[in-house]
């Protein structure tokens, strides 16, 4: 971090300023969701990194900050409700038109969390896992996300999922075109192709499509995310900025889940 965003960081904390609520504090166990309901699954755009930041006279790269510390807030609640899988968008193939240096400093992001997190996330048996394109992502942040991949590889607890240099339609037209090549070559039968095999050459092969959507910002759409996974996936959109989202916030997207009826087109 640089030294101003350094000092700025010290001198709230000097203020004892806390982004939390009190709704936050009063719900902040989450005692009154069903432990038989919790979502398997839960996937996250975290949004309003860059609007938390300007309405703070703030430059963009505060927000996304100030968005890592959310992600540990955010883990560490999922690990407790007992959610299995929960992945979060962290860098879409598109967000290589953003400005250099917010580019480079988001690159970063995944290092400083890994170096602050990774003995605890390995105290807390959390398994870390990327679903990306590994080409084009800087070096230093590519050792760090693998060596973390491959230290937790035996974990057996939460699987925290980065989505990082990730597009959904670029992953669907790779499946897509792996099973064209295998057509073409003799070894399926296009009339044989199936959802499971379109969905075994998706980045997420190893995991269950996503229970439960989350997007923060009062942004209502999908910017590329998942779009074959969320078929049957509940959302829940809240214009709370990813930086300011709590284990309150969190726990209301999953009571709200809980009060939903999945009916996946039956009745
Ligand atoms: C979108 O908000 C957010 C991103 C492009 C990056 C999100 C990344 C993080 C929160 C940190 C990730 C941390 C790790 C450990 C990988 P935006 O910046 O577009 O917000 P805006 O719409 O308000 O401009």
């Amino acid at each position: 971090m640089n030294r101003f965003l350094n000092g700025w960081f010290r001198k709230k904390q000097q203020d004892g300023m806390t982004t939390r609520t009190a709704a936050s504090e009063s719900s902040r166990d989450g005692n009154d969701l069903s432990p038989t309901d919790i979502p398997r699954h839960v996937a996250i755009i975290m949004d309003g990194n860059g609007r938390w930041a300007k309405a703070r006279g703030l430059p963009r790269i505060a927000g996304h900050h100030n968005g890592m510390k959310t992600v540990k807030r955010i883990t560490q609640a999922a690990d407790r409700l007992g959610v299995r899988y929960l992945t979060l968008y962290a860098f879409s193939t598109e967000n290589w038109k953003r400005p250099k240096a917010e580019v480079e400093f988001l690159m970063k992001l995944p290092q400083e969390f890994l170096s602050l997190e990774l003995d605890e996330l390995m105290r807390n048996n959390v398994r870390v896992r990327m679903m990306g394109v590994r080409e084009l992502l800087p070096d230093f942040t590519l050792a760090a996300v693998e060596e973390a991949v491959r230290k937790t590889e035996n974990n057996t607890g939460l699987v925290l999922n980065f989505a990082l240099n990730y597009g959904s339609r670029m992953e669907m037209v790779e499946s897509a075109r792996q099973l064209a090549r295998r057509a073409a070559s003799g070894e399926i039968d296009p009339n044989d192709i199936s959802e499971a095999d379109f969905s075994a050459g998706l980045l997420s092969c190893e995991l269950p499509d996503p229970d439960l959507l989350i997007r923060t910002s009062g942004e209502l759409r999908l910017s590329n995310f998942m779009l074959w996974q969320l078929a049957y996936s509940e959302f829940w959109f809240t214009d709370v900025y990813w930086p300011e989202f709590s284990e309150a916030h969190f726990h209301e997207a999953i009571r709200e889940y809980q009060r939903r009826a999945r009916r996946y087109g039956g009745l």
